[in-house]
């Protein structure tokens, strides 16, 4: 497996691969790598000749009062697992070779990307937007790996790369959970035991929705009061959001459309902010 740092040697490899007809598969991430990483590293090996996969904890798309400065860094490790989990190049570009100074271009998706994430983190997506098409100009990638954890950011690139004419297949890989069911996520790291025993009330109650929806009841409301009850349970946690939306708009709906509408959620748990989704 190869490193790359410098834009440049990454720009040159992928026009080199790409002559060659090889399918180049990117899986981008911002390191601390878990299962769920994996899985999608794995599924980008079933589908191409070569699997890049990005480490960068991307500066533009945390606000000035997120973990930004704690989110977990570890690229040492995160090499080894790129390894084990069969990819052929890490590219780990810093923060200078990406943003160098006077930087100034930004990629803003304008529907997709405004109400549930976007209203509590205004410029979340418009960092992921800018950081993931220069990606996708760097390393030039036929498809690239995103996890359904984060549907509402499927959904924001989805657009882009439609509204912005790029050739890359967006893949999207199914959710992992751990054994009691929390999503797999870099966050779940900063939590201790007791809040990870209430975290679990996150995946609850979009089961509890999904069961509902199985036997019958599609009115949003009765599915957001119940999912919304399961979580005020709990002490620590505080609702961001519970909506039942379209998946691919992400506009709310008043009637679930199975495989088109979705639960998302957000919560705090104490000071860690989590998301979870179910699409029905
Ligand atoms: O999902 C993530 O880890 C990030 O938002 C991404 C897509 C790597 C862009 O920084």
């Amino acid at each position: 497996m190869q490193k790359i740092t410098a834009v440049t040697e990454m720009q040159t490899l992928a026009e080199d691969l790409r002559s060659k007809g090889q399918i180049i598969a990117l899986v981008p991430t911002m390191g601390a790598l878990h299962d769920g990483h994996l899985s999608l590293i794995k599924l980008a090996s079933e589908q191409a000749d070569t699997v890049v996969v990005s480490i960068f904890v991307n500066p533009t798309q945390f606000g000035p009062n997120e973990d930004f400065a704690k989110y977990p860094r570890d690229l040492e490790r995160d090499l080894q697992l790129c390894e084990q989990a069969g990819a052929d190049v890490v590219f780990a570009p810093t923060v200078e070779g990406m943003y160098p100074k006077g930087y100034s271009t930004f990629v803003t998706e304008e529907f997709v990307g405004k109400p549930l994430e976007g209203v509590s983190r205004p410029n979340h997506f418009r960092g992921v937007t800018t950081i993931v098409a220069k990606l996708f100009n760097i390393v030039r990638p036929d498809l690239a790996v995103f996890g359904q954890k984060d549907a509402q950011q499927v959904a924001v690139i989805k657009k882009m790369v439609a509204d912005l004419n790029f050739t890359v297949d967006v893949v999207v890989a199914p959710t992992l959970r751990e054994q009691e069911g929390l999503a797999m996520s870099s966050r779940n790291r900063y939590l201790s035991s007791g809040q990870r025993l209430e975290a679990l009330a996150i995946s609850e109650a979009l089961k509890m929705a999904q069961s509902m929806v199985e036997h019958g009841e599609l009115r949003a409301d009765r599915l957001i009061a119940e999912a919304t009850h399961i979580l005020s349970q709990k002490r620590r946690i505080r609702v961001i959001y519970v909506a039942v939306v379209d998946r691919n708009t992400m506009e709310s709906v008043r009637e679930v459309h199975p495989g088109v509408s979705m639960m998302a959620i957000a919560a705090w748990v104490d000071e860690v902010r989590l998301i979870d989704n179910v699409v029905f």
